[in-house]
């Protein structure tokens, strides 16, 4: 497996995505986002009708995926059966069952050896809950990406905010601080950082400052 690997976890809304994106794009290194597997799984379920607790069938489902991830200059897009499914993903419907799908072990399983696939030649960005922890343990460089709940409820309203969606911002709120405790509190693969991770509070920080951390963190580690 190529050993250079920088694994960056944490909540939704902390900036880990457009973090992992300029990353990669910067190094010229693959992009693996794990949640978009874990929104495939949940968006198929709505799609075929599967109940958010039949695991068997959701565990199938994680098995036979026929995904493909292409670049699309600014981040990655999902194919599944090669038609362009991301937009799609990015719904609050979808990344709610996402984080219910994502408590189920055998699904976790199944997604396991597809994501060490993505640890490819010159080198991975791995962007998640559990990268650090159980995907990639023995990744040299860990990053665990946080912000308060109240700056991620702010970041997301904007987004949507631009977008033209008439989005309540209490809503928001609670909305991340129940997906919060479910990716935090849950048995399997919670979302905590490795130990060895550094832990980066980007609340009062801009992207390029994140960037800048994870890059002086990763020289101290590997050729970058
Ligand atoms: O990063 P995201 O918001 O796209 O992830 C959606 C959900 O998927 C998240 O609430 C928890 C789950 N997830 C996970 O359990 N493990 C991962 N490595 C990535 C995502």
């Amino acid at each position: 497996m190529v050993q250079n690997i920088i694994t960056i976890d944490g909540p939704s809304g902390s900036g880990k995505g457009t973090v992992c994106q300029l990353l990669a794009t910067k190094l010229g290194w693959h992009l693996l986002d794990s949640g978009a597997l874990y929104r495939i799984i949940a968006y198929l379920a709505f799609e075929k009708n599967i109940s958010l607790e039949d695991i068997d069938t959701l565990t199938d489902l994680a098995l036979h995926l026929d995904v493909r991830f292409i670049s699309n200059g600014s981040g990655v897009d999902a194919l599944f059966n090669g038609v362009n499914i991301s937009d799609k993903l990015r719904t609050e419907k979808v990344a709610s069952a996402a984080s219910q799908i994502a408590i189920l072990q055998p699904v976790r399983d199944a997604l396991l050896a597809r994501q060490k696939e993505f640890a490819k030649s010159p080198g991975l960005i791995a962007d998640g809950r559990d990268m650090g922890t159980v995907v990639f343990p023995d990744a040299p460089v860990k990053i665990f990406l946080d912000a308060t709940a109240k700056e991620r409820a702010q970041r997301r309203f904007k987004q949507l905010q631009v977008k033209g969606f008439d989005v309540k911002i209490a809503n928001i709120l609670s909305e991340i601080k129940a997906r919060d405790h479910r990716d935090r509190h849950r048995t399997v693969a919670p979302l905590v950082p490795a130990t060895n991770a550094l832990v980066i509070d980007s609340t009062a920080l801009s992207i390029g400052e994140v960037v800048n951390q994870v890059l002086d963190f990763a020289r101290l580690k590997i050729e970058v």
